[in-house]
């Protein structure tokens, strides 16, 4: 699978880390930034967006994010029309977030979760598979939100 990776400062070693990790996998990687470990420089909507971005136009078929909590560059993310982005500090949610909520980002915390813990929440998300059916239902009704408000 094509993956696109971003993060703020706080997030830089542990993005870079998830990268090599994916890469042994198998996984296309690709780095989106940001590359600044000045927090005063650089902040996390940016990085957020640009992967969400990528996803949006095709250039790659799932992201995902690292910021001190996973928050911030979620919350960027999902401002992008058809990006569901889903902070996971355990392998569980990260799992169910594509089985039942079709989600094409993973967003971690670097200060909330460590290296190994990280890459099982990876492996849950990116080995994942969308189960349909009334989960669909579900999502349609989330892009239907998004719809609503374009047209306003
Ligand atoms: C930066 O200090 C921090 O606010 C950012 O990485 C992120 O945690 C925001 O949600």
């Amino acid at each position: 699978m094509k993956i696109g990776f971003g993060s703020d400062h706080a997030g830089i070693e542990l993005k870079l880390q998830l990268m090599d990790y994916l890469k042994e996998q198998g996984h296309e990687v690709v780095d989106y930034g940001n590359y600044d470990p000045d927090d005063r420089n650089d902040d996390y909507p940016v990085p957020g967006r640009k992967v969400a971005e990528a996803i949006y136009n095709g250039e790659v078929e799932k992201g995902l994010l690292v910021c001190g909590t996973g928050v911030g560059i979620s919350l960027a993310a999902n401002k992008v029309p058809g990006v569901r982005a889903c902070v996971c500090s355990e392998p569980y949610s990260a799992e169910m977030s594509v089985r039942h909520n079709n989600a094409n980002i993973v967003s971690m915390g670097a200060r909330v979760v460590g290296r190994e813990l990280a890459k099982k929440i990876a492996d849950a998300f990116f080995n994942a598979e969308f189960e349909g059916g009334r989960h669909a239902r579900r999502v349609e009704m989330i892009n239907q939100i998004e719809e609503d408000y374009r047209n306003k």
